[in-house]
């Protein structure tokens, strides 16, 4: 493996850490404490060819892999994970969704938009009683004449609100589990879907999380991507890159925990000594050193696969739990090398510690990433 990144990827992590440190870093608590969308600066994440990174120049994109999306991600999430939610839905579980799956015509009409940043994407398939068990989906479409008519709750969907077209997974035929689940493209403002109010959540408060609900919602057939019954195959499949993307976002919130620790524990002096002097920090600040090396090793490696178009769902699932985890445990020591100033909101650690724990759970949870690699493991040495 080539541990070397390319001139272009060099440029990309540059270009992404000198925006985040003059556009994002101001604002961050204030948004943070407000729930308030970070609107300008997804805007500008758009003409920065940020949001559609992985899609082709042709369909509005910007033509970068999979490796540069990492890079950029991360140093977004460093400074605002909820900047780092909406730029990774937007890239992983829509853009290259639709350029996964989509038709050209579909590709035309909405992936060209989406990919420049012009529009927003959202991806729901979690519905009340379908987190983890993501096929027993109850919300359905049912085919009529020209189009379908959706039924049903969505929940927890990232950028529900802001978005203005969200990829809606419906049962089109009762009865046979994950082959009755199919995949449409669903612009806001029609008839029979609305929205709920945003979600008031522990972290990632700026992005924006509702229900969505369709009542007698009339979508056009020419709006189903792929084939009726693909849609269970097309959630997963996608969900392996998007779980490289939180994997990446999760790296952000760790980095900026053993930073901020780094930074605080030389500056700060207890028994007329520096923190940094005592083996107990000390300990703390190389083992989050050590394993976020090991997760952006391995969120690394699952770009460089997806990149290589070989198969990459173990490898991404491994980044993802190792990184999350990673940044959790890392956001929980910058705390405690903190101490009473950590707990405090004013220093900002705490909320790293807040946004640090949805990586644990969104886009699978950490124990769904386990099943997906322990099955892996065993084919693999069987
Ligand atoms: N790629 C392609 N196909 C896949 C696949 C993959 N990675 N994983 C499964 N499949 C296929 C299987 O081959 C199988 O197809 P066949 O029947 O034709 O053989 C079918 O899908 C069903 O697979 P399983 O039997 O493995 O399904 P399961 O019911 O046991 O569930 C699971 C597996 C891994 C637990 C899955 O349900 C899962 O990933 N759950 C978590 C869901 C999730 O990640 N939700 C995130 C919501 S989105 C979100 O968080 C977005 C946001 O806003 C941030």
């Amino acid at each position: 493996m080539n541990y070397d990144y390319s001139e272009e990827q060099l440029l990309v992590q540059k270009t992404a850490r000198e925006f985040a440190q003059e556009q994002l870093r101001p604002g961050v608590k204030e948004r943070d404490d407000k729930m308030e969308y970070p609107t300008e600066q997804i805007k500008m994440l758009g003409e920065m060819g940020f949001m559609g990174m992985m899609v082709p120049e042709e369909w509005g994109g910007a033509g970068f892999d999979a490796l540069s999306y990492c890079l950029a991600e991360e140093e977004i999430s460093r400074e605002d994970a909820s900047a780092g939610v909406v730029m990774s839905v937007n890239n992983s579980l829509v853009c290259q969704l639709l350029m996964d799956w989509a038709n050209d015509d579909q590709k035309e009409k909405y992936l060209k938009k989406l990919a420049s940043g012009e529009w927003l994407g959202a991806f729901s398939l979690s519905e009340p009683q379908a987190g983890s068990d993501a096929s027993n989906l109850l919300c359905t479409a049912k085919r009529e004449g020209d189009h379908y008519v959706l039924n049903g709750i969505k929940n927890w969907v990232t950028s529900g609100i802001n978005s203005n077209v969200v990829i809606v997974f419906a049962v089109t035929e009762k009865g046979i589990g994950h082959k009755g689940v199919s995949a449409f493209i669903v612009e806001k403002g029609i008839a029979g879907f609305t929205t709920g109010k945003k979600e008031n959540k522990l972290g990632i408060r700026a992005s924006d999380t509702c229900e969505l609900y369709f009542d007698g919602c009339t979508v056009s057939a020419e709006n189903l991507i792929a084939n009726e019954g693909d849609g269970f195959k097309i959630a997963m499949k996608t969900l392996d890159g998007g779980r490289i993307g939180i994997a990446s976002q999760a790296l952000g919130i760790g980095r900026a925990a053993l930073e901020e620790s780094v930074r605080y524990a030389q500056e700060r002096k207890q028994f007329s000594k520096s923190l940094s002097s005592f083996g107990a920090i000390r300990e703390k600040i190389a083992k989050m050193s050590i394993n976020l090396d090991a997760a952006r090793l391995l969120t690394h490696k699952a770009a460089v696969l997806k990149d290589k178009k070989q198969s990459y769902s173990k490898a991404s699932a491994q980044a993802k739990w190792l990184a999350s985890k990673t940044a959790m445990e890392a956001a929980t020591e910058c705390v405690q090398i903190f101490g009473g100033y950590g707990y405090m909101q004013e220093y900002g650690v705490e909320r790293l510690m807040r946004d640090a724990k949805i990586t644990q759970i969104y886009e699978g949870t950490s124990e769904v990433q386990l099943l997906v690699i322990a099955r892996a493991v065993m084919e693999e040495l069987s």
